[in-house]
């Protein structure tokens, strides 16, 4: 009797962490450090019927869950192990990208159903892919003051009095006033703040979500972020637009996890405008001097709010050097689709291109190369550290634990260029392979020569 009642309080006792976590939100910032996620546009990734359907860039084009559903083996080719997806809910008509709600309770029927949604997120999970859903708090869709027409945001008091954004240096505009005419939520009232958790808790729980992204966080107040973060323990990705440092402090400090801008503008300086690779080592160095923790923040070289780089600079080669930099520097890497499959369109809605034109296919040269560095990034610790290995105009080279990147702004038309790096983390003897090509090399006593041929960058591990 006795020895089943201990065995029942240790059974207790041992359950109780498993309990805790199952009552968690998704998984910790933490767990995410160990991701790559992969950012997909729902309407522009595959269609239910799967046909190659010609697309109004400006209006639904078909993507549903299903349609990602159908391509998660794609994704995990490439590399990827999360996938960020756009916001779910009822929208305007229109609003392809889910930008716009009308009803948060309600899923975008044009993605398809609440169970569809479900089938994704457990299909998703089958495969240890984790899901991150976008979500915005920041406003609705413009439904000319009709407030019946929103749920649950009914009343006139759950918004701010009418007013434009017209001076983006005037914090109080950006928070008070309306963004591209939206009607802007009331993010200070007590109804709203609480309607909002409420909501977003729901929202994770009823479809099993690991993570969310989240809209314009500079347009809501600091109160209400200070709020929200601890109610909805999860990982947060927000969506801070803007490539100041200290101006995306204000925020990691109350959000850790943010959108690398600040790295992001100097990608696009050294990569796609050939900028000294100097520019590399002074964000990293600033980064680190600013006290904000990069390894929570999301890495990216392209998403559906700005140009593709290859609209900025249509060399293959210099992407895959700002690629290889986001996919094994400190922060959580974001491949944006369409990427691997060198898609350049230029400013919204032109960088939402459909991805079924593709056909999926995985022997692109750039999604090889993703896919490649990719399996780079799984070989490092989590908390290994960037440690710079070379610098020049040219040429920037780090290593994490026993994996180094060597990138150049050269491109590809500038023929070889050879460096010999001394300082790097291997020993002389080590058998290293580059990722890239599949080339070997033993380290020799006396610095590793590396050249990059065509400025295509290098990724050595050692085996
Ligand atoms: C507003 O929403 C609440 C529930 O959120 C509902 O009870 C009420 O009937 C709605 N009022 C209007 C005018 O739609
Ligand atoms: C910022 O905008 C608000 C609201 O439009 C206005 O009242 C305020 O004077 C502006 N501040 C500055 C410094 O221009
Ligand atoms: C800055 O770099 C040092 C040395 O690698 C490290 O110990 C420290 O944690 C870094 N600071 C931040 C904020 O990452
Ligand atoms: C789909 O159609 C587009 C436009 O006609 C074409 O360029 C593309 O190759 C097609 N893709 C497939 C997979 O058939």
């Amino acid at each position: 009797m006795s020895v089943i009642l201990t065995l029942i309080l240790q059974s207790l006792v041992f359950a109780e962490p498993e309990f805790v976590e199952m009552n968690g939100l998704g998984r910790s910032a933490q767990e995410w450090k160990s991701r790559i996620i992969y950012q997909i546009l729902t309407d522009r990734f595959d269609r239910t019927d799967g046909r190659n359907a010609s697309c109004n860039l400006k209006n639904y084009c078909g993507g549903t869950f299903k349609g990602i559903q159908n391509h998660l083996d794609y994704i995990k080719a490439l590399g990827m192990d999360a996938i960020w997806i756009s916001p779910v809910v009822a929208n305007t008509p229109g609003s392809y990208h889910g930008y716009h709600a009308t009803n948060f309770y309600e899923i975008n029927s044009n993605f398809g159903s609440a169970q569809e949604l479900k089938d994704l997120v457990a299909a998703c999970h089958q495969k240890d892919i984790w899901v991150m859903v976008d979500i915005v708090v920041n406003h609705v869709g413009d439904v000319n003051e009709d407030w019946s027409k929103i749920t649950p945001f009914n009343k006139s008091e759950h918004y701010h009095p009418r007013c434009d954004i017209r001076d983006y240096n005037n914090q109080t505009q950006v928070e008070m006033c309306r963004l591209a005419n939206l009607p802007d939520l009331n993010t200070e009232n007590e109804e709203v703040i609480s309607q909002l958790i409420t909501w977003t808790r729901w929202l994770m729980t009823t479809f099993n979500l690991d993570g969310l992204r989240v809209d314009t966080i500079k347009h809501v107040g600091k109160p209400f972020w200070k709020r929200f973060v601890p109610a909805v323990p999860t990982y947060l990705l927000g969506e801070t637009f803007d490539g100041s440092i200290p101006y995306i402090k204000g925020y990691t400090d109350i959000m850790p996890g943010q959108l690398h801008y600040p790295m992001y503008y100097t990608l696009l300086e050294v990569f796609g405008s050939k900028r000294s690779c100097y520019g590399l080592r002074n964000k990293v160095e600033e980064m680190n001097r600013s006290g904000i923790d990069v390894t929570l923040l999301g890495g990216f070289v392209s998403n559906h709010d700005n140009k593709r780089f290859l609209s900025i600079n249509p060399d293959w080669n210099l992407m895959k050097s700002a690629y290889a930099f986001t996919l094994l520097a400190e922060s959580i890497p974001l491949v944006y689709y369409g990427d691997e499959h060198a898609f350049k369109g230029g400013d919204d809605p032109n960088n939402r291109e459909p991805m079924w034109t593709t056909g999926f296919k995985t022997d692109h040269q750039i999604f090889k190369f993703i896919a490649a560095v990719s399996k780079a990034r799984k070989r490092i610790p989590i908390s290994a550290k960037l440690v710079e290995r070379w610098v020049d105009d040219q040429v920037y080279s780090f290593s994490r634990d026993k994996v180094m990147a060597v990138l150049t702004n050269v491109g590809s038309w500038s023929g070889d260029i050879s460096r010999t790096i001394t300082y790097h983390p291997f020993t002389p003897g080590d058998r290293i392979v580059d990722m890239v090509t599949g080339e070997t090399m033993i380290v020799p006593r006396d610095g590793l020569r590396v050249t990059l041929k065509e400025g295509c960058p290098r990724v050595y591990v050692k085996p």
